[in-house]
């Protein structure tokens, strides 16, 4: 008999958020100072490459989670972009936000963005880390801006932070060193909660592929270097799977700096993702990055049954249609094929 997740989760939504989130995208898209014209993400801005993938929901998935797309079994084809978390393009071997970015193709039922109800893509974000050391939106945003300048950073976030400075730098240090040899032996987190239905949870994926020779990254497009290798003959795939919401102490909604623990809140393996075997570097292959830098991956492209949880998901709300908007992403892919 399988034990129910509890359905007690509560989001804190304070009255006033929604121009606080307006100010805080604008303060982050200004930040980056990109110029007229400039097509690069105000975060995220190194795209490794842009990837087709195949996302496959498991043959049995527990009675309480076959929501949307869970509901049964079925393939859906997609796109992947690997990235370096960093507001501008930087060297592989350099300490970064290592990021993954799935959008679903072909995927029915009514999505979340007003004006964008009809669309087909439910996308999942992903990054190596479990946690980052922000508490809310503010300390996200402040940090990102105040990080691009080094000289200046440390004595600020002792001002801005007091005692809590030096826990906090080194919890943002791990997050930024978690090893990352190769995004096929890395597993991915999406640290922050969605509805599941009456349910919450949190996404992760986990590398089906085993370690080869763990080299560590050393060029400068290692990643795109390394994709490019294991996708030429072979593929690389992750097990999807989620951890559900048990109560406010041990899986907190709003609380992207405490670990929802694997003791706590076991993970429950739903779908696959596979990358196929594909030539990044082909014409075809870089046509299909070309085409996957341009799109727009946000958590709020999703259905209803999957609206993101608590305040950081609601900032991010706003900060992804400016940054988009500001470089004209194209529109939402229609259509269940690979363009
Ligand atoms: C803590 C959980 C978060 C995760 C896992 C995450 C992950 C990601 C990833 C993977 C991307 C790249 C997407 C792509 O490849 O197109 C991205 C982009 C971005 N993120 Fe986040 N992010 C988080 C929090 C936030 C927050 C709190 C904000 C701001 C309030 C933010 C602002 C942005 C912006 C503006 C972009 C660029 C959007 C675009 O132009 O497409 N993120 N994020």
């Amino acid at each position: 008999m399988e034990e129910t997740p509890s359905k007690d989760w509560k989001e804190k939504v304070q009255g006033d958020e929604a121009e606080k989130f307006e100010r805080l995208a604008m303060v982050l898209a200004e930040a980056q100072k990109r110029k007229p014209g400039d097509k690069r993400r105000v975060l995220h801005a190194k795209g490794s490459c842009g990837l087709r993938g195949v996302f496959t929901i498991a043959d049995y998935v527990p009675i309480y989670a076959r929501v949307g797309i869970f509901a049964r079994p079925g393939t859906y084809r997609a796109y992947v972009r690997l990235s370096n978390g960093s507001p501008t393009p930087q060297h592989d071997s350099k300490g970064d936000v290592r990021g993954l970015a799935v959008k679903l193709l072909g995927v029915s039922g009514q999505k979340l963005i007003p004006g964008m109800e009809n669309a087909t893509t439910q996308d999942f974000l992903f990054v190596r880390s479990r946690t980052i050391p922000f508490r809310d939106p503010e300390e996200f945003v402040w940090t990102a801006v105040a990080a691009q300048s080094p000289l200046t950073f440390l004595p600020k976030t002792f001002f801005r932070f007091g005692l809590r400075a030096i826990p906090f730098l080194r919890a943002l240090r791990k997050s930024l060193s978690v090893p990352y040899e190769s995004a096929a032996t890395c597993s991915f987190h999406a640290i922050l909660p969605v509805r599941f239905g009456d349910h919450a949870a949190k996404f992760s994926l986990f590398p089906e592929s085993q370690a080869e020779e763990p080299t560590g990254i050393q060029g400068e497009n290692t990643i795109r270097e390394d994709a490019h290798k294991r996708l030429l003959n072979g593929t690389i795939s992750y097990q999807v799977r989620a951890q559900f919401f048990v109560n406010e102490d041990k899986t907190p909604i709003e609380r992207p700096d405490k670990e929802w623990k694997e003791s706590d809140a076991p993970f429950v393996t739903l779908a696959r993702l596979t990358l196929p075997t594909q030539d990044i570097e082909s014409a075809d292959g870089k046509r299909i990055s070309e085409y996957v830098e341009r799109l727009s991956f946000d958590p709020w492209h999703a259905p209803v049954e999957f609206r993101p949880l608590g305040a950081m998901m609601r900032a991010r709300n706003v900060a992804y249609r400016v940054s988009t908007v500001a470089r004209a992403a194209l529109p939402e892919p229609s259509g269940t094929d690979w363009a």
